[in-house]
């Protein structure tokens, strides 16, 4: 089954092909460099852009692989949660694609493609948890079969990379800063009594992490002169320690969190880490220790199908498709905040392993799908 999967939720143009769950290829169109000169991504001109590079990104990625739109059997679309403009974009262009070439086609959502994507390296072990730590979003799911997410708990204000983002501006660290910060905090010494431990004292797997950036934010406003980069333009040592003792923050609390869920599940033994904060160095070192530590195992997708990739859009639906759902053409788009429809249509005839678009073509052919 070759599925072609296209996501522009924010500001990622990125499509990919997959397989039989397999990668076959993938292209990305990255708005970092637009959005750096505002400090944000800015909904309108992210919609833009997806518009601009759409269609280049979708030739390019089909000529080189010498397919054509008629050899897909899937186009999948991730349909939200996300900025709604750049969402459209996304989900237009599939709707038309899926019409034209007559593949089937799939709403996929944009945080179970996260949790998702580790199963292009290896098998996920049905039932595990996972933790989503995005820009957005900061989740943790019970994670029963790639159709059922059980959400367990979910930030409550600032989402983690969000978090990061902003204390890295403060700190005058360029847009996104979750990367930069995590390079300094590398170079640093964290000190693990500097922040509070955000919204732990409690009995719920929910998150809050604005209160860290009002910390860290009261912490500068008091030492800020340390804080300027030296004359040759590198970072301070302070800075580096500074950038340790956030990350520290933000891992142990997450970890907090995590082994909480652990107890919950203890027949439970794996956890998936996704989402762009997933790349951070010490946030997959600890929660990796944490596993080992309980006889358990960590899923990581390596660093760059953590931040948003096609791929992990083609992955989920494939799987979707070979599941026997997809979705109709009156599929929405969903901006973050509304809830998300339990809208997947099912045809049992169509959940087979071996079902590709020859069979589905021949209308002579009777084997069982
Ligand atoms: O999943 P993603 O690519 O986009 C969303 O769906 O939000 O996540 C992007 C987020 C940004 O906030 C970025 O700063 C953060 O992931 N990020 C990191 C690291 N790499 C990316 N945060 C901390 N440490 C990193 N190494
Ligand atoms: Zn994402």
């Amino acid at each position: 089954m070759l599925c072609l999967g296209i996501e522009s939720s924010c500001d990622e143009t990125a499509l990919a092909l997959v397989r039989d769950g397999t990668l076959v290829d993938a292209i990305l169109a990255s708005q970092v460099d637009v959005h750096a000169l505002f400090g944000g991504v800015v909904p309108e001109l992210a919609a833009r852009e997806h518009y601009r590079f759409m269609g280049f990104l979708y030739d390019q990625l089909m000529s080189r692989n010498d397919f054509t739109a008629a050899e897909l059997d899937v186009v999948a679309v991730a349909r939200g949660p996300g900025l709604l403009g750049s969402l459209l974009v996304g989900v237009a262009f599939a709707k038309a694609l899926a019409l034209a070439s007559e593949a089937r086609f799939v709403g996929v959502n944009h945080l179970h493609a996260h949790l998702l994507t580790v199963g292009l390296q290896e098998a996920i072990p049905w039932p595990c948890l996972g933790l989503l730590v995005s820009g957005g979003h900061t989740e943790i799911y019970l994670m029963e079969s790639p159709m059922r997410f059980i959400r367990l708990g979910r930030g409550l204000d600032d989402a983690v990379g969000e978090a990061f983002d902003k204390i890295a501006k403060l700190l005058g660290l360029p847009y996104p800063g979750g990367v930069h910060l995590d390079a300094l905090a590398r170079r640093g010494r964290g000190d693990p009594k500097l922040f509070p431990r955000p919204y732990l004292d409690n009995n719920n797997l929910d998150f809050s992490f604005s209160g860290l950036k009002t910390a860290v934010a009261t912490q500068i406003a008091r030492d800020g002169h340390l804080l300027v980069n030296t004359a040759s333009g590198d970072a301070s040592q302070i800075l580096c320690d500074l950038c340790a003792s956030v990350n520290l923050t933000v891992t142990e609390s997450l970890c907090t969190k995590v082994a909480r869920a652990l107890d919950r599940f203890p027949d439970i033994h794996s956890l998936v880490l996704a989402g762009g904060v997933a790349a951070n160095s010490l946030l997959r070192t600890r929660v990796g220790q944490l596993l080992e530590e309980r006889s358990g195992r960590l899923l990581l997708p390596p660093p760059h199908l953590c931040t948003d990739n096609g791929a992990m859009i083609a992955y989920a639906g494939e799987l979707l498709a070979r599941h026997g759902f997809d979705h109709d053409l009156n599929m929405e788009a969903i901006p973050k905040g509304i809830r998300m429809p339990d809208d997947l249509r099912h045809d049992e005839r169509k959940s087979a392993a071996d079902f590709s678009r020859q069979e589905r073509m021949d209308p002579l052919d009777t084997r069982p799908l």
